[in-house]
């Protein structure tokens, strides 16, 4: 009788002071296991006369279940305490940042066309894009510039070596080149921007060689002028992110359109900065017309069943005009700082729907 107290205080002190659940498990083996302290003195039972069994039994069955909850309250005490040290080591700041901010920029060039494309793509047009180095045909005959024609003057073209053949491939001037390889290998009808580099021989303040436009075409059966309007409007709303924008087309002359204009937008200049869409001042953005039937006969369109409009536009100076970024040049210097401060941060996509610019 003594000898079942004196165990069990023994074990129950022992599981009390007891700190991982591996020694929790090797005692529980040394206790009630089958060669255990606890299971030897049931054994003891088989010996003993009726009398004196009828009185330890019980005691040694107590015993038992006392030393067997005793594991078992301990087990559930040392899960709890790993449990709690492994979420104390794996805690996470939820208020941190997602991740570091990126050091790469976008450069405001590429950060412009992907706001024009959005804003188009959203009014269903394809993305189009060409070769930069072109051949005669397309950057100049069939869109109704032929040789003699004084406005390959004002192209300032840069020429590749001459070939064997005589001819002379070039560096495109302008993204119309476009229009014509695509109507050159697509079935009508189109809907499409270009975006893309152009080249002319020319380096001041306001011109650089390499320089970024953006094409539009459509040609269908029945678009004309007023689609045109409609469109450039609603693109200037979208892309300057006002909501009304002053502009007027004024008559002018390109081979490819007829009849053809040029769009000015209303604007003040306040110093450094432009502001688009009101003002006294009046700012030329773009190029447009009816496509010229001509040009639609060099690609094999019928000009009597099909009809439609273009636009040209220089990227830069309204990327300029939209950042209030002053120096063209600066543009193409590849200098770290100035993509810093002019550039935008990579994973801020521009869409209409969460914002072009933010
Ligand atoms: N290609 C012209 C240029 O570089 C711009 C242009 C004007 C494009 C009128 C067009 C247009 O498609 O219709 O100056």
């Amino acid at each position: 009788m003594q000898d079942i107290e004196k165990l069990e205080g023994e074990l129950l002190g022992e599981i009390g002071n007891i700190t991982n659940l591996d020694a929790l498990e090797s005692l529980r083996i040394s206790a009630l296991g089958k060669k255990g302290s606890v299971s030897l003195m049931m054994r003891g039972l088989g010996q003993m006369d009726p009398a004196e069994r009828q009185i330890i039994a019980p005691q040694l069955n107590k015993l038992k279940t006392t030393v067997g909850d005793a594991v078992d309250a301990a087990k559930a005490r040392l899960h709890a305490a790993e449990l709690d040290i492994k979420l104390a080591a794996e805690r996470i700041d939820i208020s941190l940042p997602a991740r570091p901010e990126t050091q790469g920029r976008i450069h405001p060039i590429s950060q412009v066309m992907d706001e024009i494309t959005e804003i188009f793509a959203d009014m269903g047009f394809d993305i189009a894009e060409g070769p930069d180095i072109e051949d005669d045909f397309h950057n100049f005959t069939a869109l109704n510039i032929p040789p003699e024609h004084p406005a390959r003057q004002m192209h300032d073209t840069f020429y590749l070596p001459e070939k064997e053949d005589g001819s002379r491939q070039l560096l495109r001037t302008h993204t119309s080149t476009v229009q014509i390889r695509t109507m050159q290998s697509q079935e009508p009808p189109h809907r499409i921007v270009v975006p893309g580099r152009t080249f002319r021989c020319d380096s001041d303040q306001t011109h650089t060689p390499m320089f970024h436009q953006i094409e539009g075409l459509v040609i269908d059966k029945t678009s004309h002028m007023g689609h045109l309007k409609g469109v450039l409007v609603e693109f200037c709303k979208a892309f300057f992110e006002v909501d009304d924008v002053t502009m007027r087309f004024r008559p002018s002359y390109f081979p490819f359109t007829e009849p053809s204009a040029e769009m000015d937008i209303k604007c003040t200049f306040a110093g450094d900065h432009v502001k688009i869409g009101e003002g006294d001042d009046w700012l030329e953005i773009l190029g447009c017309g009816m496509v010229n039937p001509r040009v639609l006969a060099h690609c094999g369109i019928d000009p009597n069943e099909y009809q439609g409009f273009a636009w040209g536009m220089g990227i830069d100076r309204i990327a300029m005009l939209k950042y209030g970024i002053p120096d063209l040049r600066a543009f193409f210097d590849a200098d770290l700082r100035w993509l810093k401060h002019y550039g935008f941060v990579p994973l801020d996509v521009p869409t209409l729907g969460g914002g072009l610019s933010r």
